[in-house]
């Protein structure tokens, strides 16, 4: 729904970074679609979807860039980041090494993105808890030590992924 016309007031670009199969394409599914799917193919190079929310009677275009967690599937980095207002940074709750890796996640971004970038961290799946390998205090703790936003979600069940994209995007705004 758009407030009074059409007009766009802001476009912002947001980056999803995180490990190959953390659930970044279906998280941007289930925002920007309301849609998921269980045999979500890998991605490869770059895609992006855009979905326009109201923000203070302002019309907010919000230009979600999405890419491959794999190394060889991975477009140029620089333009990736070029621009970018907002980054999620994802991990799956029930594979350790994927909140691991958030650390180098972290660096590439600080190290290509503009010092002003708002970052939420992203412990998606949390719809799979029995199987968690991270806990979420952990995670608080690591955010807080950062600096960053944090979240849990799940793709899946739709719990949390509009107030996690809500969030950054007010924060930018
Ligand atoms: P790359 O494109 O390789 O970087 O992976 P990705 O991070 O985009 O992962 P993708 O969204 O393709 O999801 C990987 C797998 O996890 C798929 O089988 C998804 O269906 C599944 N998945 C994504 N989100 C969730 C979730 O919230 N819960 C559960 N249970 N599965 C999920
Ligand atoms: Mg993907």
């Amino acid at each position: 729904t758009y407030h009074n016309s059409q007009k766009i007031d802001y476009v912002f670009k947001i980056v999803l970074i995180g490990d190959s199969a953390v659930g970044k394409s279906q998280l941007l599914a289930r925002f920007s679609r309301n849609e998921f799917s269980l045999d979500s193919k890998a991605t490869i190079g770059v895609e992006f979807q855009t979905k326009t929310i109201v923000i203070d009677h302002k019309n907010v275009k919000a230009q979600i860039w999405d890419t491959a967690g794999q190394e060889r599937y991975r477009a140029v980095t620089s333009a990736y980041y070029r621009g970018a207002v907002g980054a999620m940074l994802v991990y799956d709750i029930t594979k350790r090494q994927s909140f691991d890796h958030i650390a180098r996640w972290l660096e590439e971004l600080r190290a290509h993105a503009d010092d002003k970038i708002v970052i939420m961290l992203i412990g998606n799946k949390s719809d799979l808890d029995s199987h968690r390998e991270v806990s979420s205090e952990d995670a608080t703790e690591f955010a807080e030590r950062e600096g960053l936003f944090f979240m849990e979600t799940s793709a899946l069940e739709a719990t949390n992924v509009e107030p996690a994209f809500l969030t950054i995007l007010t924060e930018i705004y």
